[in-house]
């Protein structure tokens, strides 16, 4: 992935103190470990090695992508399981320069298929409890809701979570966004404010009505965040209204590569360059061969990046993040330190 990026460069990206945004803890799944969970669970898997499985990745639109993603899910099943995912990818993180990270989790994929909401979500929690003792990376949950599904189900699936109102800290939406408008959950995001939660969506590249799924993310739901969203640059309105509300964009370039034709690099530097608040991130990593540092590195070859603009965007990971002003102060911090060498 980082082709022709000069071995200091990698290793600066990869040092750079940095948070992640848009990740799927369940596009976190590496072929190695769904072979050692089916073992562990009496699973028989279709492919034979981890080659056979990466050889069923072939994506060329987000649907395409989703009909890989959701049966490969069934290999998880007890909360060791989900805390296994969670913590390899917290590794893998650590070691790529994040310090702190907001994480999806689809509890739908799971409680769908009969796994009780409760084994997902202390899986997960007991592994980011354990990374932050360990490896003092910091991690937050955002509990995302499939919008190809109703919204009476995503309502529900609100209710279950209120037990574990202080282990997540937003919610979202992601999933086929064709057909599925954010206008369609406006109750149950309605609900979740109430309830205290932060609010994001996906609102994913090149849609069929992108503009209009942005404007009513932005203006019926008013989301604190965009997931995706560059396709902004379509219109100069919504572009002033992400810029005037302040909104961070999560962008994933060598995901969108996959799910489209393009990285969509001109459109993302486009907006960085604008000193939108526009931050890179993985999405599912397993999935789309890249972690957070090689979107950086690959975004800096397709775009031809200068340092200060990777340092721009490490700094807008913290910017556009969920924390508290006296860390985010401490991270930013940290970047300085690390830039000038300290
Ligand atoms: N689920 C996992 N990755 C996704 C993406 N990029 N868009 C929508 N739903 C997803
Ligand atoms: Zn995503």
């Amino acid at each position: 992935m980082t082709g022709t990026v000069r071995p200091d460069l990698a290793e600066f990206v990869r040092g750079l103190p940095k948070a992640e945004l848009h990740l799927h803890l369940e596009g976190t799944l590496e072929p190695e470990l769904k072979f050692r969970l089916a073992e562990r669970n009496g699973i028989r898997l279709p492919e034979r090695t981890v080659d056979e499985v990466r050889q069923t990745y072939r994506f060329h639109d987000l649907t395409s992508f989703l009909q890989v993603y959701y049966p490969a899910m069934e290999v998880l099943q007890q909360p060791r399981d989900f805390h296994d995912l969670a913590f390899e990818y917290l590794t893998r993180a650590h070691a790529d320069g994040i310090r702190h990270v907001e994480m999806f989790f689809d509890p739908q994929a799971h409680t769908g298929r009969g796994v009780p909401f409760q084994s997902v979500i202390s899986g997960y929690r007991s592994a980011i409890v354990q990374a932050r003792r360990e490896l003092g990376i910091s991690a937050e949950l955002i509990m995302c809701f499939l919008r190809d599904h109703s919204a009476e189900y995503a309502m529900a699936t609100l209710m279950e979570a209120l037990p574990y109102r202080d282990w997540i800290i937003g919610v979202g939406l992601d999933s086929d966004e064709r057909g599925n408008p954010p206008r369609k959950f406006a109750a149950v995001f309605a609900r979740a404010r109430r309830e205290g939660f932060l609010l994001t969506m996906h609102c994913d590249i090149d849609q069929p009505d992108s503009k209009e799924h942005i404007r009513q993310a932005l203006e019926e739901i008013g989301v604190d965040r965009l997931d995706h969203g560059t396709n902004i640059v379509e219109d100069e309105r919504l572009v002033e209204l992400v810029r005037a509300k302040g909104i961070g964009l999560t962008c994933c370039p060598v995901s969108n590569s996959f799910v489209t034709a393009h990285m969509k690099s001109d459109e993302i530097v486009g907006l960085l360059d604008r000193d939108l608040l526009v931050t890179l991130n993985s999405d599912d990593p397993a999935y789309f061969g890249a972690y957070a540092a090689d979107n950086y590195l690959a975004l800096r070859e397709q775009a031809g990046l200068a340092v200060d603009q990777l340092v721009r965007l490490a700094r807008n990971s913290f910017r556009a993040s969920w924390l508290t002003p006296a860390r985010l102060d401490g991270y930013l911090r940290e970047i300085d330190a690390y830039v000038a060498g300290g």
